[in-house]
């Protein structure tokens, strides 16, 4: 069965939660999310990865971080590799986010060595991608959002692309209680798949693209309803067991 099947629901605390606040919000999340007919993945701090993957352990939720070195081990100060990921039983990690492309100067093809970094350890990337207010206004989209999925296409071969998930997040979206529409959101959904059908055609078919920027409960239904968009990248409602249940079970 494709993975497609099924919605693809993620939580991205962004640099939120303490130990204890973890302790309590992630068994919420978990009872919350029991029979949500979508699969779920939280991408924690890095400081909570240890709690987490202990109150994660053998429940329905993945673990995931929000971010990655793109080298293997040695002299990189405060970076966190791959394989320190997975020896916490990351499933996930995303790569690429707006708040590091934008504040921390993350180029594309960094990104994208980041991605082949969570690949070559078994970890699922999460690319993300997605345009600025100004880019949209201008009529850039589709560039922006190409030139960001190509930096990874000609990195990695059809095999491993298969085995990543992109997720569309215009940055305007994010944080601002503003969703992009359905339509708006399944066309660049669709213009991804597109792109990716030119380096393998089963791969497009098979990957799951998910939407993020201010998706909440009342807003899930409508944008899972559209045939490109396989789930959801979820900030702010992942901090609430309530909404992102809420979202997850918006996924059948
Ligand atoms: P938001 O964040 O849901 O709070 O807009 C989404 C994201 O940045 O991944």
């Amino acid at each position: 069965m494709s993975a497609r099947s099924r919605k693809l629901v993620v939580g991205n605390w962004k640099m939120n939660g303490v130990r204890a606040s973890a302790e309590t919000l992630l068994p919420e999340i978990v009872t919350a999310t029991r029979e949500a007919p979508s699969d779920l993945a939280i991408c924690v701090p890095f400081q909570l990865l240890e709690t987490a993957s202990r109150l994660l352990l053998n429940t329905q939720i993945s673990l995931g971080a929000q971010d990655v070195s793109d080298q293997e081990r040695g002299a990189y100060t405060g970076q966190v590799s791959a394989t320190m990921l997975h020896d916490f039983g990351c499933r996930f990690v995303i790569v690429g986010h707006s708040e590091r492309r934008t504040l921390l100067e993350e180029s594309d093809r960094l990104v994208a060595r980041k991605a082949r970094a969570a690949l070559s350890h078994g970890l699922i990337p999460i690319l993300c991608v997605g345009e600025t207010l100004g880019e949209r206004e201008s009529g850039e989209t589709e560039d922006v959002i190409r030139r960001q999925l190509d930096a990874l296409l000609d990195l990695i071969g059809p095999e491993d692309i298969r085995r990543c998930v992109v997720a569309y997040e215009p940055v305007w979206a994010i944080g601002t209680g503003r969703t992009a529409t359905p339509d708006q959101a399944q066309s660049i959904h669709a213009a991804i798949r597109e792109r990716i059908a030119l380096v393998s055609a089963s791969a497009a078919s098979e990957m799951r693209i998910l939407y993020g920027g201010s998706v909440g409960p009342a807003t899930a239904k409508a944008l899972f309803g559209q045939s490109d968009i396989d789930g959801a990248l979820v900030g702010g409602a992942s901090l609430v067991a309530q909404d992102l249940a809420a979202i997850a079970r918006a996924g059948v």
